[in-house]
């Protein structure tokens, strides 16, 4: 491999991708533009016949049997939550490392989070953690299959059926990906995804619920509208049989989700080229720890996360204890990656921090109080727990380490866009002394 030797982009030098090199997401074309418009001239802009018709579609692209379309992927894990029959005081397990609302799901329906340690290689929920987090009051666990690689499913479904707790898997960012031949989502016991601008299928906002049951997916439907025991496509009695929300969503939405679901095959695909192809370029780089698969494991790419080696980089690594909260404190592993993942956007590279906090270090947990007057933890229902970051260790050394990358993975991007931003992110960790 040759050492890129031009001056940073960062210190005056030109850049590695150039303006205009990697292209938006997602593709539209005249199918979306034409679906959209069919559902504006329509007569039902709200629960219509193109919400129905995406449940039944992506039921069938998933291999599930029942889908709820829902407004976000947040209201769909709101819903498994429900789905599961949890309630006040109920504890359900959630990786210490995820998106905020993996977690904030559970207190939505007055339930406690407890957060497990992640297994570094994988950034997934550590399996081998669990069984010391389930109580008495355990009743589900959330396996988030983080940035689109499935967790290791069979043990958690063991452990599960050991202990008789439900799965929501939290799908959000692992659309098509595969565990043992099978698509995320189907594996446990129900599932959310989220169609969010940034996501594999994007409707802008958007979700979807999924199950198998056809009990728990009456219960996410009445949380769905209104508490309600009919969806708004059967007559309605308007009473409400239990604690409701609104979290439908619209048919102009629908619309748009419907015909970019015929193209998401071809979208993956493409994905899968690109991480394949960014791999193999950025291989033996100094300093970077590139993702992996593990077996059985199929990953949808969804976001390209890398990690710094700080101990090869020279840099002490960041004790995991409360100070190191947020990438604050001087001389932390974290000041360096700042540092790094600036010179490779100067580069045109479009990396980024996703979380800088684990989640336990989060106010809401930290201060644990979610409504008010300490609920849901001050509970009658619910028992003492303990959220010291210090547990944590795997999921804050990546939270201070990482970086990820969306594009330039998405379609349409393909061989350019990718080999120009390997090149970004060599010629920064080749020349990294200069940023120190
Ligand atoms: C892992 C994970 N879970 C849940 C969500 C929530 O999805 P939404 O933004 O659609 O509510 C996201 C979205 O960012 C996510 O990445």
């Amino acid at each position: 491999m040759n050492v890129i030797t031009e001056k940073l982009a960062i210190r005056g030098g030109k850049k590695a991708v150039p303006d205009g090199t990697i292209k938006k997401w997602p593709p539209i074309d005249d199918t979306d533009r034409q679906a959209v418009l069919d559902s504006l001239n329509g007569a039902n802009h709200a629960f219509g016949p193109n919400c129905q018709a995406f449940e039944k579609e992506w039921a069938e692209w998933n291999g599930s049997r029942h889908a709820i379309t829902t407004n976000s992927g947040t209201a769909a894990l709101h819903m498994a939550i429900v789905a599961c029959g949890c309630g006040t005081g109920d504890e359900v397990i959630v990786p210490a490392y995820s998106w905020s609302s993996s977690a904030t799901c559970i207190l939505q329906h007055s339930c406690i989070p407890v957060f497990v340690d992640v297994d570094f290689n994988s950034i997934n929920i550590d399996a081998a953690k669990i069984e010391a987090a389930i109580t008495p009051k355990t009743k589900a666990i959330i396996a988030v299959h983080l940035h689109g690689l499935p967790c290791d499913m069979d043990a958690i479904m063991a452990i599960a059926k050991k202990h008789n707790l439900k799965v929501i898997e939290d799908a959000c960012q692992a659309h098509g990906a595969k565990y043992k031949g099978r698509k995320v989502g189907s594996i446990g016991h129900c599932g959310a995804f989220s169609f969010n601008q940034n996501k594999c299928l994007c409707t802008g906002e958007g979700g979807m619920f999924v199950t198998d049951d056809p009990e728990m997916l009456a219960a996410a439907q009445s949380l769905w509208s209104f508490g309600e025991t009919r969806a708004p496509s059967e007559s309605r009695d308007y009473h409400v049989y239990a604690m409701g929300w609104m979290y439908r969503n619209n048919d102009l939405t629908a619309a748009f989700g419907r015909s970019q679901l015929k193209k998401l095959d071809g979208f993956l695909a493409r994905q899968k080229e690109n991480a394949e192809l960014l791999s193999e370029l950025l291989r033996g780089t100094p300093g970077l720890i590139l993702p992996r698969e593990i077996p059985g494991a199929e990953h949808n790419w969804y976001n390209y996360t890398m990690r710094f080696d700080m101990a090869e980089l020279n840099r002490r690594e960041c004790p995991p204890h409360l100070e190191t909260l947020g990438g604050q404190e001087k001389g932390r592993a974290s000041d360096l990656r700042y540092k790094i993942v600036k010179a490779m956007n100067a580069e045109g590279v479009q990396t980024g921090v996703w979380q800088s906090f684990i989640l336990p270090a989060m106010t809401v947990f930290q201060a644990k109080n979610g409504f008010g007057h300490g609920h849901p933890w001050s509970s009658p229902h619910a028992q003492p727990v303990d959220y010291s970051v210090g547990q944590y260790p795997s999921a804050q050394r990546h939270c201070d380490t990482h970086t990820g990358m969306t594009m330039p993975l998405r379609a349409p991007n393909g061989e350019e866009a990718v080999r120009a931003t390997a090149e970004g992110i060599r010629k920064v960790m080749e020349n990294v002394g200069e940023l120190k």
